[in-house]
């Protein structure tokens, strides 16, 4: 559930109306909720209340300071893959020992940054970056805690580029491996073995592929305790699905029963999640304005000001967002639109075949954006990146600035 709704045939982002938002702060605009955001936050904390655990949210996806900050004050954890992410942590007042390091290509300056800090783990996915580990933390006299990021080879049916816990994806070690990689790990003088870590791909909308993934790491947990390796916390990433349109993905209470029903006698065993879309999809929706509407043929094209640069998903994943209306217009005639943007590509589209009642100037509303649109969005075709506001209750804040022309070319310079 979330905080965006019609009232008097007007949408609304928590008390304020999304048109009025719009012409204050401009289009395209992200608008996130923030009564949306705790909300989801709160839905795996309580799910977990019974036991050890932590919620790290994904910070990838929708990684801007307030949004952060939000969750930090909820007191979240974080998963990061990228120094860039740390620092936002950081600066947006997350806690260093809450923060869970993951990614394929962690560098030394990375590693010494997350050590300096004093993050709570890191999720190594390879024995090259083991020993890159063991050898930063020597250099520093430090002892690097560490989970395995294992690859439990389950099928996450759901899209092919955001499934990430096949054999052929290149994350984590490969669960034929994983027991050896362990013991290499306890051998290692500047290692501290923490957890075990599986994360087996994005929007999932079943529970079976996260139950077998937990079953193959409770195996592993047994195997190495008869290594004498003792483990702390599980993790078993993020990746549960939202509704987009008509999915029926579980919800954080279902998972966590069903998961917690497998940890029976080991009730000591901290649990760890990583949660990036369930928190922030919701949460957030675009806004972009009509400019043209324009008929071609059989085709009716509707030409609005946000383009694939703002929101990428669409055109990247053919990803369906639902697009509805700023304020509906129950009376006008209705028409099967293709809605595009801007940019010179036939990829750039934000959903096609849509059923809409469209006058040029009007407002339309991207849902679900929160997660994955302002984080994956770029200045192709130099245009400047949309300007995101957090509304709470009857207050709005401007988050992040519309971004300027100067920014665009900041830091470049002219040859002699
Ligand atoms: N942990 C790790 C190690 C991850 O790689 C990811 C996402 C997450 C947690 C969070 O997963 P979530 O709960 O958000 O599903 N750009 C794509 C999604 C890419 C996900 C990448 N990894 C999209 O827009 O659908």
């Amino acid at each position: 559930m979330d905080y965006f709704n019609y009232k008097d045939g007007q949408l609304y982002a928590e008390n304020m109306p999304v048109a009025e938002l719009a012409a204050r702060f401009g289009t395209p605009l992200y608008i996130y909720s923030r009564a949306t955001i705790e909300r989801h936050w709160h839905a795996f904390d309580n799910a977990l209340s019974n036991h050890p655990h932590l919620i790290c949210y994904a910070t990838k996806a929708n990684s801007n300071l307030a949004f952060l900050n939000i969750l930090a004050r909820l007191g979240s954890g974080f998963d990061i893959v990228s120094q860039g992410e740390l620092e936002r942590v950081l600066a947006a007042g997350g806690d260093p020992a809450k923060v869970i390091f993951s990614g394929v290509a962690k560098t030394e300056g990375e590693m010494r940054r997350a050590l300096e800090v004093g993050i709570r783990c890191f999720n190594v996915e390879s024995i090259p970056e083991l020993h890159r580990l063991n050898s930063v933390a020597g250099d520093m006299g430090l002892k690097a805690p560490i989970s395995l990021r294992i690859n439990p080879d389950v099928d996450a049916k759901t899209h092919p580029y955001i499934s990430t816990g096949l054999k052929e994806n290149k994350f984590g070690i490969s669960y034929q491996m994983a027991r050896e990689a362990y013991r290499l790990a306890s051998t290692m003088e500047n290692i501290n073995i923490q957890g075990v870590d599986c994360h087996i791909g994005s929007q999932l909308t079943e529970l079976s592929p996260f139950l077998d993934a937990a079953d193959r790491m409770l195996v592993l947990l047994d195997q190495l305790a008869e290594d004498g390796i003792t483990i702390h916390h599980l993790d078993l990433g993020g990746g549960l699905g939202v509704r987009y349109d008509d999915e029926t993905p579980p919800e954080p209470m279902e998972y966590a029963t069903a998961l917690l029903e497998k940890l029976k006698g080991r009730e000591n065993l901290e649990l760890c999640f990583e949660p990036g879309r369930a928190i922030a999809a919701n949460a957030g929706i675009m806004v972009t304005q009509v400019e043209y509407l324009k008929d071609q043929d059989d085709h009716h094209f509707a030409i609005v000001d946000a383009g694939m640069n703002d929101l990428i998903r669409p055109s990247l994943y053919e990803a369906w967002m639902k697009i509805i209306p700023v304020i509906e217009n129950g009376a006008g005639q209705r028409q099967v639109y293709d809605v595009v943007g801007p940019v010179c590509e036939t990829g750039d589209f934000l959903g096609k075949k849509r059923e809409l009642s469209l006058n040029q100037g009007d407002l339309l509303a991207v849902r679900s954006a929160g997660a994955y649109g302002f984080s994956m969005s770029s200045n192709y075709n130099t245009r400047c990146r949309a300007a995101e506001v957090m509304v709470d209750g009857d207050q709005a804040y401007l988050v992040r600035e519309r971004e300027r022309f100067e920014d665009l070319w900041r830091g470049e310079h002219l040859v002699k």
